[in-house]
């Protein structure tokens, strides 16, 4: 599916759109994880004591790029999978934070050169009803920018979640580039980006239509240069059957 403007994308739901997605990348997944597959089964064939030393030296070469290449698809399934648009419930909602902040940990560590430090504050264990694998990419979004945003400078980024007027708070804090007042206007809009090919814009227009799927308020501070405070909050579930605040 190819969707042809703005528009196409601005009458689908968010959702709906990053379902589409997953699909597709379910089947990519497994095509390209076959062809790996075989490029790897087949290297090990090769009788390599029988080869000069420069094409084993290649062969060599050929399979430290596959294993990497399988590592990258491997990261990536555990991107998409768990993937159920049915399934809401009351979730620990730090648990799902946590479960984000391991998805950004190889980030962290390429990052380590420049000195990407984290710093996770959880202060409240309550639970928000919600489809945890949702709310998951929703917020790996918001930490994924933050990163984008410290490529150059580094920094420390702060991961914070505690209680506040009977919500839940969560807090992700950057020391990047910062947002103009001008880019703020823009930010929430489909295909907006400052990555170019790197970023489709979408990111943030999904993650804030899932959190407001499950009573999320959105909320951004930002300072050119200094960095960029986005602050979610929910309401707390007190029942494991019902959405969030319902039995209130
Ligand atoms: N923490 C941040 N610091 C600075 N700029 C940000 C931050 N978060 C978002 N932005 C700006 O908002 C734009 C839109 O973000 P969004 O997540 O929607 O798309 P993207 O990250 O560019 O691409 P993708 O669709 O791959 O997520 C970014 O390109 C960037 O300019
Ligand atoms: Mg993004």
């Amino acid at each position: 599916m190819r969707f042809e403007s703005k528009d196409s994308i601005d009458n689908l739901r968010a959702t709906e759109y990053l379902s589409i997605i997953i699909n597709l990348s379910e089947r990519i997944f497994h095509d390209l994880k076959n062809s790996l597959a075989t490029i790897l089964g087949v290297l090990q064939l090769v009788p390599t004591d029988e080869l000069p030393s420069e094409c084993k030296y290649y062969m060599e070469q050929i399979q430290v790029a596959g294993l990497e290449c399988k590592e990258q698809l491997d990261r990536f399934h555990s991107f998409i999978e768990g993937y159920d648009e049915d399934v809401d419930r009351c979730e620990v909602f730090s648990d799902i934070v946590f479960a984000a902040l391991n998805m950004i940990k190889y980030r962290l560590i390429r990052n380590g050169e420049r000195n990407v430090i984290l710093n996770v504050n959880i202060h409240s264990l309550a639970c928000v009803y919600c489809n945890e694998y949702k709310m998951r990419q929703a917020i790996l979004n918001i930490l994924i920018n933050a990163l984008d945003a410290m490529e150059e400078s580094g920094g420390v980024l702060e991961v914070g979640v505690y209680e506040q007027d009977n919500r839940i708070v969560l807090d992700i804090i950057d020391m990047g580039i910062g947002i103009s007042d001008e880019d703020m206007e823009k930010i929430f809009q489909p295909n907006y980006t400052t990555k170019g090919s790197k970023g489709t814009g979408l990111g943030l227009k999904v993650s804030k239509s899932i959190f407001e799927e499950y009573g999320g308020k959105i909320e951004v501070k930002s300072r050119l240069g200094e960095g960029t405070k986005f602050t979610i909050t929910f309401p707390i579930s007190t029942s494991p059957n019902e959405p969030s605040g319902s039995s209130i």
